[in-house]
């Protein structure tokens, strides 16, 4: 019995260690990004594996949003030094429909209204679907879970509520099936019903396969009780200033703000390497 405990336990530590050091989906290194003359992220390493949730916190203004722009490829934001890879593929020079094509998902911070695109023909364009080709059962049945069914046949974002934006949001990251979900606060201006839905939806998503991971900010971290994370940092001032467990960097931040938590997860880091 002995032999058998022992031989379970080393096991178990070989397969956490295995999901420690899984395969890198995405990954940034020595990022640094301007916005026309301003430098707003410097110097940004951040490393996400294969079926990881990786949760970025920071103050307002932080540039949380400049990177997940600048991963997804929006225009404007340049990169002044260092790369970034999905899949061991470098990005820098794609354009955003590139990226999408490779599999990266946006969900915005402030989803933009277009006047004239339904929700419709958007979900049609996610699921790579001809514009007269008509939606299945099973995804009317998705959207119905979303509460959306009545926003199919009005234009994109235009007078919805905040929260109906994000469960758009969400809907089209379902239907697209990339394997890399930026998330910029899924969790804002959501009541507390549509915060459990977005959450167990986001994390069904992740589910459904391994190979697919996510970066998701928020403040409050009220989601992550919906989805699992593993890895948390914070953005201070452009820089991730501390790594570590996302409900523990909450905790530490709740009980000592963003440079406390970071100066005092720096402390720890430099005891530990003593
Ligand atoms: N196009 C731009 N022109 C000038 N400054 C910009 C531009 N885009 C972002 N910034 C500035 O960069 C900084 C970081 O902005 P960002 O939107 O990334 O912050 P954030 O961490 O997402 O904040 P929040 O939590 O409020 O969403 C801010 O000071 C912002 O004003
Ligand atoms: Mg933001």
């Amino acid at each position: 019995m002995a032999v058998k405990r022992k031989l379970k336990k080393a096991r178990d530590a070989h397969r956490s260690k295995a999901n420690d050091e899984g395969r890198a989906l995405f990954e940034a290194k020595e990022l640094s990004i301007s916005v026309g003359k301003k430098v707003i992220l410097d110097k940004v390493n951040l490393k996400i594996r294969e079926g990881d949730c990786c949760a970025l916190f920071g103050p307002n203004g932080s540039g949380k949003t400049t990177l997940l722009m600048t991963i997804a490829g929006v225009p404007g934001y340049t990169i002044e030094h260092g790369s970034m890879f999905l899949d061991g593929k470098d990005l820098r020079g794609l354009d955003a429909h590139e990226r999408a094509n490779l599999g990266v998902f946006t969900a915005f911070q402030q989803p933009p209204e277009v006047v004239g695109v339904k929700l419709r023909d958007i979900l049609k364009i996610c699921l790579k679907r001809k514009p007269k080709e008509d939606l299945t059962d099973k995804e009317l049945r998705v959207i119905e879970r979303l509460n959306l069914t009545e926003f199919l046949d009005r234009d994109i974002n235009l007078a919805f509520s905040g929260g109906e934006k994000k469960r758009a949001e969400v809907l089209q990251m379902i239907f697209s099936k990339s394997r890399f979900i930026l998330l910029d606060e899924p969790d804002s201006g959501v009541d507390m019903e549509s915060l459990e839905l977005i959450g167990n939806e986001i994390q069904a998503y992740l589910d459904a396969d391994k190979k697919r991971a996510a970066l998701l900010i928020t403040h409050q971290g009220r989601i992550l009780d919906y989805v699992h994370t593993k890895c948390g940092c914070v953005m201070l001032n452009g820089s991730i200033g501390c790594y570590g467990g996302a409900k523990m960097i909450l905790k530490d931040i709740q009980e000592k703000g963003y440079e406390g938590c970071v100066k005092c997860r720096q402390k720890r880091i430099m005891t530990i390497r003593q």
